[in-house]
């Protein structure tokens, strides 16, 4: 089979049942983005709502705001926009804090609904913020212990005494996807809980939590759901276990009667027991705005466009850069597969740098991943085809080879 041609991806382009919903996404010119799975670009609707509410419900209707503009209930309305895209129904999920804090809530929350379960299962090449999140829960209890087993040995590693089974669905490097419902049966039959970091999946693939059976989730803002930088992250309770969740933050905006200020801590009946406090309203207010493009998004759709951008930059990028130093390191199998690729090289770092100077911007991830993130929401088969030609004349001139390229910048 002969690879696609830049006529070819046109003519996908033209027939791409999404290709409309670029127009609502604000992309610098020059620019192909292939680091949605890092930060989304921005929806052209968040700087209009973010002038009104900072202008309009801050400047001039000030403390008044949290009942007119309904700010109070935004971490509940802005999780129920979520929820659709996660597979959950709308009173089972809520945004707050950041994706580390909702892993140290449920997690310490799960741990309490097992007594007597001395482990959290996690798998060894999680991403860092769920093990350190988990190794910080251990030390809060006696006996608790947070322990790892490599991703094909996960189902192998949950015996009796697991209180809960931790996994990001989309593996952070290599793009690999868990079996949801598989693992999380798996889970059940140990009597141990299940809990899902969706930070990779939600808004890049259909995700099934209620189907699955999950009991809790977390995930970003900021990545395909395109809340901006620091957005807003979400938890997820299965609603058969909300009454029992008894999480350690327990702050006033979980109580059951904040403005009754009374001495003692009395959590709220459902999802918003797991808040904690004030709301961060301006981000809360772009992430609830950026959410609408999904209104009317078939996440079937969504899924077959990414498989079939992930395959033909595959495609591409295996015929057009033979023999110039990239190995892939994704799963080819679809099935098994986000929406990222990721590609080894040696220099990989430099030969990002080159790619973002040429206007491609991926990212890299130690010690040697390019990684390329698929956005069917903004991107065009047309960019992948340019992307991959851009990367085929960077290592086959050699451009990359340039100590500017390989100074290390603090985030990468
Ligand atoms: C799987 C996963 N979990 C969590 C996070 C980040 O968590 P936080 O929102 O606390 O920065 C990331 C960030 O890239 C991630 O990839």
């Amino acid at each position: 089979m002969t690879e696609p041609s830049r006529e070819d991806c046109l003519t996908r382009d033209a027939a791409d049942p999404l290709a409309h919903h670029r127009a609502q996404f604000d992309l610098p010119d020059g620019t192909i983005y292939l680091d949605g799975n890092s930060l989304g670009v921005l929806p052209k609707s968040v700087p209009e709502r973010i002038e009104r509410v900072i202008r309009q419900e801050w400047g001039r209707d000030l403390i008044r705001s949290w009942n007119t503009a309904d700010w109070y209930t935004l971490p509940a309305r802005v999780g129920g926009k979520i929820a659709r895209l996660i597979g959950a129904r709308a009173h089972e999920v809520v945004a707050a804090d950041s994706t580390s804090v909702n892993l140290f809530k449920l997690l310490t929350a799960a741990v309490r609904l097992r007594p007597g379960r001395r482990v959290i299962l996690s798998e060894s090449g999680n991403f860092p913020t769920d093990l350190y999140v988990s190794q910080g829960v251990s030390g809060l209890f006696d006996g608790i212990e947070l322990r790892t087993a490599d991703k094909a040995d996960i189902a192998g590693a949950i015996d009796d005494d697991v209180a809960v089974v931790s996994l990001t669905h989309v593996d952070f490097r290599s793009g690999q996807m868990h079996d949801m419902a598989t693992v999380t049966e798996a889970a059940h039959e140990a009597g141990a809980l299940m809990l899902w970091d969706l930070a990779h999946s939600a808004g890049a693939l259909p995700v099934d939590l209620n189907g699955c059976g999950a009991d809790l989730a977390v995930g970003c803002g900021y990545k395909y759901l395109n809340g901006g930088p620091g957005a807003p992250a979400f938890l997820y309770v299965a609603e058969a276990l909300q009454a029992a969740i008894d999480q350690p933050l327990s702050g006033w905006m979980g109580h059951s009667d904040p403005f009754a200020f009374v001495t003692d801590y009395a959590p709220a009946d459902g999802i918003r027991r797991n808040l904690c406090g004030t709301p961060p309203v301006l981000a809360m207010a772009a992430l609830d705005a950026a959410l609408d493009v999904w209104d009317r998004v078939d996440l079937q759709a969504l899924r077959d466009k990414s498989v079939a951008m992930c395959d033909v930059f595959i495609q591409l990028v295996e015929r057009r850069c033979d023999g110039l130093g990239l190995t892939l390191a994704s799963p080819r199998d679809s099935e098994m597969r986000g929406s990222q690729v990721s590609f080894r090289h040696a220099e990989g770092y430099a030969v990002m740098q080159a790619l973002i100077d040429r206007g491609v911007i991926g990212d890299f991830r130690s010690p040697d991943l390019l990684r390329f993130g698929f956005t069917p929401l903004y991107l065009r088969y047309v960019d992948v085809w340019d992307a991959v030609d851009i990367l085929t004349d960077i290592l086959s001139t050699g451009s990359w080879n340039q100590d500017a390229y390989k100074r290390r910048a603090a985030v990468t």
